[in-house]
Order: structure tokens, then sequence, then C-alpha cells
């Protein structure tokens, strides 16, 4: 991806599109921000007034529950004015063209866009767009396709960053659908731009796309074998929305040989620390009793997710065309 579309001539970042890219520089400068509005002794996000006068939009053309509402939290912490456009109910539901969407929005005095959709790449439009026609306003991807999620990237960094300290002699396994997730590619992006040395993905043939190896990861189809001493395993969700016919024989079986469980999670290093960036599929990619036992870190990953995006938000409204 060409550089100039997410920083500037002076190397700051004015979209985030995506991980894919970044300088770690500027990957660190936002985790670093994000402690900023932590008080990690009580997990309370603290408010500050860096946004106030601004006009958010959030424009969710695909489902969300923590990526929406935390970018709304988030934009509200930092006193911004936060507009979430109901897809279903607007005009784009009568034909409008994203672009003229787009472009009403801007007339509206908006400074930031946060934009989900199905298309890949539909964030880089709009960010090519306003650059030309109203270049104050900055684009977050809050996920394209099965292309990228940057912030969700960010804030797995910050949990593994805030649980295990350094990024330079961990083992991270990415177990799951990695063939359909963007999750997955930012999260691989961001863990090679921090030096992480051992990065894993375990899933079934038919859910590791190709490639892989040329970023730097080490693919496994035995979760056995993948998952030996790992100190961090990010579990993906099976995303029966985007396969194309069937890919695996039923959820039961899938379970059976991928699904996270107390025992199997035994094979990772005794300390080993449990993601999942939501929404879980329970009794398909992760057990009960791993998603809510005392190796998970879930829901703190959605409480850090607020605080990644006021610093993500803050960074960018600093930025100048
Ligand atoms: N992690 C994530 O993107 O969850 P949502 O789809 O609920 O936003």
């Amino acid at each position: 991806m060409p550089r100039s579309i997410q920083l500037n001539a002076r190397g700051e970042l004015t979209h985030l599109l995506s991980t894919e890219g970044l300088p770690r520089s500027v990957v660190m400068g936002i985790l670093d921000h994000a402690t900023d509005f932590l008080d990690l002794e009580r997990m309370e996000v603290r408010n500050a007034d860096l946004l106030a006068g601004k006009s958010i939009f959030n424009l969710f053309f695909e489902n969300s529950t923590r990526t929406r509402t935390t970018f709304e939290i988030a934009a509200k912490k930092l006193s911004a004015d936060v507009v979430n456009l109901n897809v279903s109910a607007s005009s784009t539901a009568k034909g409008e063209s994203l672009l003229d969407t787009i472009d009403n929005l801007a007339a509206m005095r908006a400074d930031m866009f946060v934009v989900r959709h199905a298309q890949a790449g539909a964030p880089y439009l709009i960010a090519r767009h306003v650059n030309k026609v109203a270049p104050h306003i900055h684009i977050m991807n809050a996920g394209d396709g099965r292309h990228a999620h940057p912030t969700q990237a960010l804030l797995d960094m910050f949990t593994i960053r805030h649980f295990k300290g350094d990024f330079q002699a961990l083992r991270v396994a990415i177990v799951g659908d990695l063939l359909h997730s963007r999750v997955a590619r930012s999260d691989i992006h961001a863990l090679s731009t921090l030096g992480v040395p051992d990065i894993r993905v375990i899933a079934p043939l038919t859910l590791l796309p190709a490639g892989l190896s040329e970023l730097g990861v080490h693919a496994h189809t035995s979760l056995q074998e993948g998952l030996s001493g790992v100190d961090v395993v990010i579990v993906l969700r099976l995303q029966s929305e985007r396969m194309r016919g069937a890919l695996l024989p039923s959820p039961q079986e899938y379970f059976k040989h991928y699904g996270l469980t107390e025992e199997k999670l035994r094979l990772a290093a005794p300390d080993a620390i449990v993601m999942h960036p939501g929404p879980m599929n329970r009794g398909v990619e992760i057990d009960s009793a791993v998603a809510d036992g005392a190796q998970s870190v879930i829901l703190s990953q959605v409480t850090f997710g607020i605080a990644v995006r006021m610093a993500v938000m803050s960074i960018l409204n600093k930025a100048r065309p």
C-alpha cells in the first residue's frame, strides 16, 4: 500500500486504513498514547477534551457491536460530537452512491469518518476522495471485507504488551478461520512490525490462505503442534457468512480438532493468554471454560479498545493534510 495514503509528507498519520506499512514508531506512538487514557488499576478509561467541537461520523455498512460502540464511547470521551448513520434507514437504501453520501456528510462539517464496509477497499476509496475534496477529514477503517481491521490489531497489540511486556521474545499463535479474517491479516502485519519472532497460524488447509509464508508466519494444520509453548493464543471466529460452499465438515467436527479447550490450552506456555476479537461462537472455536477462564483476556481487549481508539483519533486530529 502506498505510504502516502495513510501518512502525510511529515510522516504524520492522516488516515488509519491498515497496519500494513505502518512504521513501528507510529504503532508504538498509538500504544503509548493509549496508556494516557487508562487508569489500569481500576480498568477505567479517562475523559479528555481533545476533540471538543469536532464531528465524528460512524458509517457502519456491516454489523458491529464492539467496534461501533467503542468508537462512539471513545469519541464521546474525547468530547467530540458523534453521529451514527443508520445505514439501513439512510438514502443508501434508495441507491445513493457511497461517495455521494460522503460528500453530503462532509457538507455537514464532518471531521472524521469511521467506516466499516463489506467491500475490501471501501475506506481507501473514501480516503482518496476526501483527500481531493475535503482534505481536513480523517478516515478510520473499522473493518473492510477480508482485508483489514487496523484498530482491532492495535488494541490486540496493546493487550499483548500489557500482559506480556516486550514483543521481542514472544510466540504468538492465531487459530481459526484465517482465510476470511481481516483481524488475522492486520494482527500479522502489526506483530511483524513490532518484532515478534515466532508467529504461527493454525487452521485446516481449507481455511489457510495462500502467501502466508511471505508474511513470515509458520502455518500448522495440527492444533497440538501449533500451540506448543506459545505465550499468546488469538482465537478467530468461523466466518460462515463469508464462506462460499462447504469448507468444513461441520461445526462439531471443527470444534473436535480446532476448538480451544482447557486440555488443548495446556499445550501452550502455562502463563499463556487467550484472546478473541469477538463475536465468539462458544462450542465452535472456543470452549466456555476457556473463554471465561483465568487465562482469558477477552474482555480486557474490549476495554483497551476504547483507549486505543481514543489514541488513534487524537493522533489523527493533530495531523494536517
Ligand atoms: N471485533 C470486532 O470487530 O467486533 P464487532 O464486529 O462486534 O465490531
